[in-house]
């Protein structure tokens, strides 16, 4: 398969009509005799945003003054993969003309869209885009005739007052008899674990919950919950939480799936399907995991904090701020420091590509909206949860496809020893390691409108107190990773144990 394509499409609304596009024109268009939004393919380099508003200045002749992005779309088809960007806007300059090179174009009624030859796959989002206005991500895989078919190798994430509800049937599809993991209270608090019983109660599927994930789960915990599995013959797990329960969810339901085997299974290198289906409920707003397939287990044994090997994709996510909400205001600043030292890591990254660029840079959009309310001592408005939500899967989508940095790398003593909650630990190293990128950070302070690395050092120092850190741990995180040649090959520029103790150093 050739490399992703990645495009851009935007709803123009008003006076409850979209601005859409008949492609009637061009010849071997794949989509002609289709109605679509506007937009088109992005440039190398160009973020998706100015790839959008590029486009509708071509198509339409208008200029958008405000977008709202709303999800990502991964298209996938036997000979093409294609990532689609969407947004909705009703903010616009200028009188849309009504045709172009590629069709005609036309103010449609929203109530007659569904009567327009459109793509299957189009209905699906564009249901989506009028019952919600929170973000989604959805793959949708066509055959070779451009038949919408059902696929097994999906992901869909939906953000929503009551996404639990609403694609209750998702949950359902699932299996029927789930193995629920979570912390000790949060999700009974939150409300998320009454909220997940009542759909699996709907569709009459049995539960067990396993409530003993602690703050780093460890190998053992994993196998405890693994029995816990076994012995309500589980096929489905649920994982309701931070990073730790989700991260656990995903280990437990490889484990599930290969029953007879022992703790050191889960460091083999195994085929990446090789867990049960995985549903991710976050209610904090760092981790990202129901993005990611990636499991971070601690190894207490041998004092080893890590990534197992083996990847396990959730096949649904549902956030809602509604869980946020309960949330310690410390514990928000805390997870919102990892989203976007995640960004940070994945857009600064020797991995990085057009994708995850792209991706990153609209989590860094939210960031923006975002920093200033972190700081407040009150718990933020609906739309500040929003988009700290928003950004943290966008930062776990961005890794799930690049990766993490030099420094996540740097964090694990600060965890493990120090105590130091995750997100600090990590963005402990992230104002240093702007500052070593040079140019490559200039569009990342542009977007978040932050002047440079010293500014944004200032922000996390009032975001958590670092003080109290102590430098022989930093010392021995330094040492340990300037021996770990791949950790510094993820950096896009020379890395070495110097850059690390600048890296270090810029926060004292
Ligand atoms: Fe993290």
């Amino acid at each position: 398969m050739n490399t992703p394509v990645i495009t851009t499409l935007c709803y123009i609304e008003d006076d409850g009509r979209y601005l859409m596009i008949h492609k009637n024109k061009k010849e071997n268009d794949i989509n002609a005799g289709k109605w679509l939004g506007l937009g088109g393919h992005k440039k190398e380099g160009e973020t998706a945003a100015r790839c959008l508003m590029r486009e509708v200045k071509e198509e339409a002749g208008i200029t958008l003054l405000s977008l709202n992005f709303r999800g990502i779309v991964h298209f996938v088809s036997p000979s093409d993969e294609e990532y689609m960007f969407i947004y909705v806007s009703d903010n616009f300059d200028g009188t849309p003309r009504l045709e172009c090179d590629e069709g005609e174009i036309k103010w449609i009624p929203k109530s007659d869209i569904e009567t327009l030859n459109l793509w299957e796959g189009d209905k699906i989002f564009l249901s989506i885009l009028e019952s919600s206005n929170q973000f989604f991500n959805l793959t949708l895989t066509y055959d070779d005739k451009g038949n919408l078919i059902s696929s097994h190798d999906k992901q869909e994430l939906y953000q929503d007052k009551h996404c639990i509800s609403k694609h209750s049937d998702k949950i359902a599809s699932c299996g029927k008899r789930a193995l629920i993991v979570t912390g000790r209270n949060s999700a009974k608090r939150n409300g998320s674990l009454d909220d997940v019983i009542k759909a699996l109660d709907e569709h009459g599927i049995t539960y067990t919950v396993f409530n003993e994930v602690e703050e780093n789960p460890s190998v053992e915990t994993i196998m405890k919950g693994r029995d816990a599995g076994v012995n309500a013959d589980a096929d489905f797990v649920i994982g309701i939480g931070g990073g730790s329960p989700m991260d656990a969810a995903k280990a437990i339901a490889l484990m599930l799936k290969n029953r007879g085997r022992g703790i050191d299974y889960l460091y083999e290198n195994g085929n990446p399907s090789d867990a049960l289906p995985v549903v991710c409920v976050p209610t904090t707003c760092g981790t990202g995991s129901e993005a990611t397939a990636v499991s971070v287990l601690t190894r207490r044994s041998l004092g080893l904090k890590g990534s197992i090997p083996y990847k396990i994709m959730p096949e649904y996510g549902f956030s809602n701020i509604k869980y946020l909400r309960a949330t310690d205001m410390q514990i928000i600043r805390n997870t919102a420091i990892d989203a976007f030292s995640h960004l940070v890591e994945s857009y600064i990254n020797s991995k990085a590509t057009e994708l995850s660029r792209a991706i990153a840079i609209e989590g860094f959009h939210k960031f923006r909206y975002v920093k200033e309310a972190l700081l407040s001592k009150y718990t933020p408005n609906d739309d500040t949860l929003n988009n700290l939500l928003t950004m943290s899967t966008l930062a776990g989508m961005a890794i799930a496809i690049d990766g993490t940095g030099l420094p996540h790398a740097l964090s694990y003593h600060l965890t493990l020893e120090g105590n130091i909650p995750h997100g600090p630990a990590v963005g402990y190293f992230i104002p240093g390691y702007l500052n070593a990128a040079g140019s490559l950070a200039d569009l990342i302070f542009d977007v978040i409108k932050i002047s440079d690395a010293e500014d944004l050092k200032e922000l996390f120092m009032r975001l958590y107190h670092f003080e109290r850190i102590d430098k022989d741990m930093i010392m021995r995180s330094i040492n340990d990773v300037a021996g770990n040649q791949a950790k510094l090959d993820t950096a896009p520029f020379y890395a070495g144990k110097h850059l690390l103790k600048d890296m270090a150093d810029f926060m004292c």
